[in-house]
């Protein structure tokens, strides 16, 4: 998958591509990450890139020239690419929209600034506007970064296994139940026994059980979207708002 990531702080990109396991990504070829400097496609001598707002309003906006350019330019004989502005105001980032994205060839992502991006530009040239949550971040960086993150693990190759991807929070609907390593008892708390006894049966049914356990206390919403089966009904839920 080719990604280009459209910014005026390219340098904060650094520190993503070079951890291990999108580093590794790249170095094996399975992403491509390009990040451009927006500012490259100023046509103004002091290389500005934002102006005040017609109408008057606080902060700047950034002008459509140089965005317009610089999307042109990353598009270029490659006119199926999704482009993707990161923006307060876009449709929550979640799970399904990673994998969807997980799905393209060629992503371009649109990192917003200031007040936010001349709207012409956004009408010819963004393809939708994703939020990663309702707050407001001093820009699109960050959240870039997040759906760079989300989309790329999704990627053959990319992390260990797939039973792992097939098991994690919000696949299926449901949060990850709770996980334990060695030693079996630490501090006086010990593993749950049915994870030590072997019982393959038993312990996949305590997994759901407390898989939909925690999705009930944590994350009560998530449940509308759950498909639940006979088994899960004879389950007795504990507890009422602890896990
Ligand atoms: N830019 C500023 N805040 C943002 C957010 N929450 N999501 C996406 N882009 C942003």
């Amino acid at each position: 998958m080719k990604i280009d990531i459209l910014t005026l702080f390219p340098e904060m990109f650094d520190a993503l591509l070079g951890s291990s396991i999108l580093g590794k990504a790249v170095e094996r070829g399975i992403i491509e990450v390009n990040v451009v400097n927006i500012r490259d496609f100023s046509r103004d001598k002091h290389r500005r890139v934002d102006d005040y707002p017609y109408g008057g309003g606080a902060g700047m906006v950034m002008m459509p020239q140089p965005i317009h350019e610089a999307i042109a330019s990353v598009k270029k004989g490659c006119p199926d690419a999704r482009v993707i502005l990161t923006s307060p105001r876009g449709k929550p980032f979640v799970q399904e929209k990673a994998v969807a994205l997980s799905r393209q060839s060629h992503l371009v992502i649109l990192c917003g600034h200031y007040e936010g991006v001349d709207q012409r530009v956004i009408d010819s040239m963004v393809d939708e506007e994703v939020s990663i949550g309702d707050y407001v971040l001093t820009g699109g960086e960050l959240p870039a970064m997040v759906i760079v993150d989300a989309v790329a693990r999704l990627l053959p190759g990319v992390i260990g296994s797939l039973k792992s991807l097939e098991e994690e929070s919000f696949t299926g609907g449901l949060l990850e139940y709770p996980q334990y390593t060695r030693p079996a008892e630490f501090m006086g708390m010990k593993v749950p026994e049915v994870l030590l006894s072997g019982n393959h049966k038993r312990i996949e049914e305590w997994k759901r059980e407390k898989a939909i356990e925690a999705t009930r206390v944590l994350r009560p919403d998530l449940l509308e979207g759950v498909q639940f089966t006979e088994c899960d009904g004879k389950r007795p839920l504990k507890g009422k708002n602890k896990l």
